[in-house]
């Protein structure tokens, strides 16, 4: 992908510049947050912002309330986390667009922030709606795009008002867009996907996307299930997708016809009723009352092997239920036996990005995305509409 036109060109100085972050942090249950890693990936252009001195007024979303306000998620934790990093107040204009917003964003100083509450809060951001894109605008005279998790909505805040003001692509998702780009073009071969998870259907057409692009494709977790199931294989009675089968077989086809070569689990780690001990079983042999849980242990050698023999590797997906520390053991090995393999490895996904951290794994990667879907769609080829809609370099 081309590269945007980035802050560095921006005459910033004195200016209100509006800064879509993607600030939407996984919550811990008394509504804390419980990963702060996409603040910290955003200080880079805030830094940058207060230095140039600007007078930023931050826009996110958080969580999913569905154009309600609903206390939950307020933003007032994430301001709070926020002022502690800057070593700056950071206020929080509850009315997102109203007069208090208004005042408070015409009453920055140079280098000063002001964060707007939550934009979901409001039905026009999701609707993309041209009045709510316009009041948000009118806060501003330039925008900074630098929420690349959200970049795959076509929201006010991600479209709507940057087809109103001059555009600029942040640092982050500058970084991102060339992060990225090395997966899908100019690739350093062998380029293996490392693919697992849960959403089959919705993994589909990622999976689709690497059939000739990737040299090979390694596929665990439930995301394995109907691709085993298609080859005969009976997988106890673990639950799993249904109708997706014919899907698959054609999937598994399509690749071997353009050689990109599809490797699935040989043996699984299994749980069991009545017994909080895994058992691992051969594929042909999986007990009748057995759930699939994880990749066995020869799996697991065969999917390093053939990591090891790559230099390029992209991986979404846990290959197991890793939320269950007895179930963690395929995807922690073949993340840390990555490690040692010289290349290009990237993370991506929303779980993902969360579990390589709490795997001890992170050492592995040279590269891992702030984004779930967002960074998927990029991998995928598609067109993300927060980056069209940001004028070129
Ligand atoms: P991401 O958000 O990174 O794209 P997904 O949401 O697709 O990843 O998948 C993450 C989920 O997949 C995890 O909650 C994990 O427990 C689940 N998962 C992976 N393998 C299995 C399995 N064998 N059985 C049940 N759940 C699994
Ligand atoms: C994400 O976490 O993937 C982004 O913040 C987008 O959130 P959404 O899936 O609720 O649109
Ligand atoms: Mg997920």
């Amino acid at each position: 992908m081309r590269a945007k036109r980035g802050i560095g060109s921006a005459p910033l100085k004195g200016r209100r510049v509006l800064v879509r972050v993607d600030f939407n942090v996984p919550q811990d249950p008394q509504g804390g947050i419980a990963d702060d890693r996409r603040i910290i990936e955003a200080l880079p252009t805030l830094n940058h912002l207060r230095a140039a001195g600007a007078r930023s007024i931050l826009m996110t979303h958080l969580g999913r309330p569905e154009g309600h306000r609903d206390p939950r998620f307020s933003l007032r934790p994430v301001v709070h986390r926020l002022s502690g990093i800057l070593g700056q107040p950071v206020p929080l204009a509850d009315d997102i667009v109203g007069i208090h917003a208004i005042e408070l964003s015409t009453r920055l100083e140079n280098g000063q922030f002001l964060m707007l509450e939550n934009l979901r809060f409001h039905p026009g951001e999701e609707a993309n709606d041209p009045g709510f894109a316009a009041q948000l605008a009118r806060l501003g005279e330039m925008f900074v795009e630098d929420a690349f998790g959200t970049v795959h909505r076509a929201h006010a805040s991600t479209v709507g008002v940057p087809k109103r003001l001059p555009s600029f692509a942040g640092l982050l998702v500058e970084r991102e867009i060339r992060e990225l780009s090395r997966l899908t073009a100019d690739v350093d071969r062998p380029y293996a996907a490392l693919l697992g998870g849960a959403k089959v259907a919705d993994k589909l057409p990622l999976l689709t996307s690497f059939c000739g692009r990737a040299d090979i494709v390694l596929i665990g977790g439930a995301l394995a299930f109907p691709f085993l199931a298609a080859q005969g294989a009976r997988l106890g009675a673990t639950p799993r997708e249904e109708g997706q089968e014919e899907n698959v077989r054609r999937l598994v086809d399509a690749a071997r016809a353009v050689g990109t070569e599809v490797v699935l689990p040989t043996d699984l780690v299994v749980e069991r009723p009545g017994s909080v001990e895994p058992e691992t079983y051969d594929l042909a042999r999986v007990p009748a009352d057995a759930l699939a849980r994880d990749i066995g242990p020869a799996t697991r050698a065969r999917f390093i092997a053939a990591l090891a023999r790559t230099k390029t590797v992209f991986w979404n997906g846990p290959l197991g239920l890793v939320e269950d520390e007895r179930f963690a053991t395929g995807t922690r090995e073949v993340l840390r036996g990555l490690g040692g393999v010289p290349g290009f490895h990237v993370a991506a996904g929303g779980d993902s990005a969360r579990f390589v951290q709490e795997l001890g794994a992170a050492g592995s990667f040279q590269f891992i995305s702030t984004g779930g879907g967002a960074a998927l769609e990029f991998v995928e080829g598609l067109e993300l509409p927060g980056l069209a809609v940001l004028p070129d370099a």
